[in-house]
């Protein structure tokens, strides 16, 4: 069926807007909801392997990121992220007790394609993270593990990429209990918390009005940088790729920790500075940043929770303020913000969003 557009102005408002929804139904593809339990992969034995390789290309690849992170803390298993172009061509070092783990939307990336060609030749097990079920890559890989998105039309992945966190995080969970890293109440309390991520998506769609108006602002700046530390790193980066990709601004993103080693000397009188910052472990750090940043007259623009902004002293432009969540949805949450920044400065600068120039929706080619 061809899709629709239906009351919405561009298919990738649509795609926004519908993640309550896809999320949703990609965790219970992979929850057993009356045991709060992950299904097991009775195709994955994890304690087969040694390492997580993930491999992938754009967002996918930030989504990989964000698993790597997970995968280390709750299934305390190494993971290598690997930017599929980069690992193609240089003769990597694998091993046949790596999982090899693709991640993509369209399932014919030409770069990720062929890093999982390579790593069947080398005779390692490949699993992937796909959305079109029936691409090449789900076709390929010996284990094919779905998001349930439905089709993704704007070239800017939004859906698509908040269902691969949704799908990964079960990977995570999975992995951490089949080793034996997570007891069961812990198991329960992260599948709790994620199935509560659709609500709590529905919920951050209610600040678009806000992320509207912050976007216009930004637009009037020539460049933006973002930053992010821990998982909100790769968010940060999703956040900088998002806005050069439909707004045409420059856009940059660090990790926090990254910013006196180099790109504080950018920091000038009124740059838009995006500070992805859920509450964490890590909070005080992220501030102290933040601290740096203002000093020097940038503004500050904070994505946050509740938390976070009753323990925020830094003077900030702008707050969006995302609803209280589970450690393990808050990622899929922040999503939001930043693909709502990035959607509405592209329509203030009359950008054509679902399909930007100079892009394509999946580079099947080199
Ligand atoms: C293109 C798209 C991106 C996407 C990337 C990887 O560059 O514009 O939105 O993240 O390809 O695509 P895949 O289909 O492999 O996820």
């Amino acid at each position: 069926a061809l899709a629709e557009k239906g009351n919405y102005r561009h298919f990738m408002e649509k795609e926004i807007h519908e993640q309550p929804e896809v999320i949703a139904r990609t965790l219970t593809h992979y929850v057993d909801p009356f045991r709060l339990v992950v299904r097991p992969f009775e195709s994955i034995d994890f304690k087969q392997y040694d390492r997580i390789l993930i491999v992938a290309c754009g967002t996918a690849g930030y989504a990989g990121q964000v698993a790597g992170y997970w995968i280390e803390q709750i299934a305390g298993m190494p993971v290598r992220n690997e930017v599929a172009s980069e690992f193609r061509y240089r003769d990597p070092a694998v091993s046949k007790r790596d999982l090899a783990l693709f991640i993509s939307q369209s399932g014919e990336t030409a770069d990720t394609l062929a890093a999982m060609r390579f790593c069947k030749d080398r005779g390692l097990t490949t699993a992937v993270v796909v959305n079109a079920a029936h691409s090449t890559m789900a076709r390929e890989a010996d284990i094919a593990l779905p998001t349930l998105a439905g089709p993704e039309i704007g070239v800017a992945s939004t859906k698509a990429f908040t269902c691969q966190l949704a799908a990964l995080a079960m990977i995570a969970i999975n992995a951490g209990r089949a080793r034996g890293h997570i007891d069961a109440n812990r198991e329960k309390e992260l599948v709790t918390g994620l199935l509560e991520a659709p609500r709590d998506v529905s919920k951050a769609l209610e600040m678009e009005d806000e992320a509207k108006r912050i976007a216009g602002e930004l637009t009037q700046s020539r460049s933006v940088l973002y930053l992010g530390r821990g998982v909100y790193y790769p968010l940060a980066q999703e956040g900088a790729l998002k806005l050069k990709e439909i707004s045409y601004l420059h856009a940059e993103a660090y990790a926090a920790g990254e910013l006196k080693h180099g790109p504080i000397a950018l920091i000038e009188e009124n740059l838009p500075v995006v500070v992805v910052a859920p509450h964490d472990h890590l909070w005080d750090k992220t501030m102290s940043t933040m601290q740096e940043v203002a000093a020097r007259g940038a503004r500050v623009i904070l994505v946050t929770d509740s938390a976070g902004l009753a323990a925020c002293d830094v003077k900030r432009e702008d707050v969006i303020l995302l609803p209280d969540c589970a450690p393990i949805a808050s990622p899929i949450v922040a999503a939001v913000a930043i693909q709502l920044l990035a959607y509405h400065a592209a329509v203030y600068k009359g950008t054509d969003v679902d399909q930007p120039r100079n892009l394509a929706k999946s580079v099947t080619v080199e």
